[in-house]
């Protein structure tokens, strides 16, 4: 008998902690890819980031506010590989800085629709093929940020904290139908959210991380842990992964 591939879909690919897993996952024996993101060009690159690793890649062009996009992305995986046994949400925006007095209600209103609604839509897209096989993990990207407090960052805290809640309660909703929900609550490494701060800011955002800054390297492991057999007991959980961020 053949051994079962696994299929994994990505869903913000594109980026900088997006193209860490695509390299990581990618390395991993007997897994396929379908990457997804809102910008074609970078998921694109992704995929050739890993050209000749072994997994067959497909690419595919989504919005994750949008259900129908999500949904679109999640039958071209089962379609093309029969399957889906992991999905990734990793799609994420960071809003403009600013207390909540000087936020506007289109701020509150992009972090929800893709910080929020877009990790909703990967739970909803999901569990469809996953009920069916009995078995499924489902990975949500959420931040330190869902955790503790940050002035002028009202819409990503917020927001990042509904995905660890999200995690939660599908995590006790698909349980009988074997299907796992995790979130990861990464630190701060510098990726595309970080590209107009000054050298100042990082160094200070920088300074409360005993460890100092990670890279996306740093994370990989604990998406690669839930995305294996060996969390077949870790449901419901918001992995923390911070150089030690939120220890104090
Ligand atoms: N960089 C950090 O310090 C940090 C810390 C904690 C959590 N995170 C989270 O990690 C995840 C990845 O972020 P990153 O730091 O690699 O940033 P990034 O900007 O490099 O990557 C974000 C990706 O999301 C995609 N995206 C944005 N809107 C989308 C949409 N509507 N539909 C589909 N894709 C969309 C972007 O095109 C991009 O490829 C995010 O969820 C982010 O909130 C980042």
């Amino acid at each position: 008998m053949t051994e079962q591939r696994r299929v994994v879909v990505i869903l913000g690919a594109g980026g900088t902690l997006g193209g860490a897993l695509v390299r990581k996952l990618a390395s991993e024996p007997d897994t396929d890819l379908v990457l997804s993101d809102v910008n074609d060009a970078a998921v694109k690159a992704a995929a050739e980031s890993v050209a000749g690793a072994g997994a067959t890649v497909e690419t595919a062009l989504a919005d994750v506010g949008e259900l129908e996009q999500v949904e679109a992305v999640v039958r071209h995986a089962v379609e093309r590989f029969g399957r889906l046994d992991v999905l990734i949400s990793n799609a994420g925006v960071l809003a403009q800085n600013g207390r909540i007095h000087n936020l506007t209600t289109a701020d509150w209103d992009r972090s929800f629709r893709i910080n929020v609604m877009g990790a909703v839509n990967a739970v909803h897209a999901a569990v469809g093929p996953m009920r069916k096989q009995g078995s499924g993990s489902i990975i949500l990207t959420a931040s330190v940020a869902g955790m503790t407090a940050w002035s002028h960052s009202g819409p990503y805290c917020v927001t990042k904290a509904g995905v660890i809640q999200l995690a939660k309660v599908a995590a006790v909703e698909y349980a009988r139908d074997g299907i796992r929900v995790n979130a990861v609550c990464p630190g701060t490494f510098l990726s595309g959210m970080h590209k107009e701060l000054s050298e100042a800011a990082v160094d200070a955002i920088a300074s409360k991380h005993p460890l100092g800054l990670g890279s996306a390297d740093d994370l990989v492991g604990a998406y690669s842990y839930l995305a294996s057999d060996a969390s077949r007991w870790t449901t419901g959980s918001a992995i923390v992964v911070d150089g030690g961020y939120a220890a104090p």
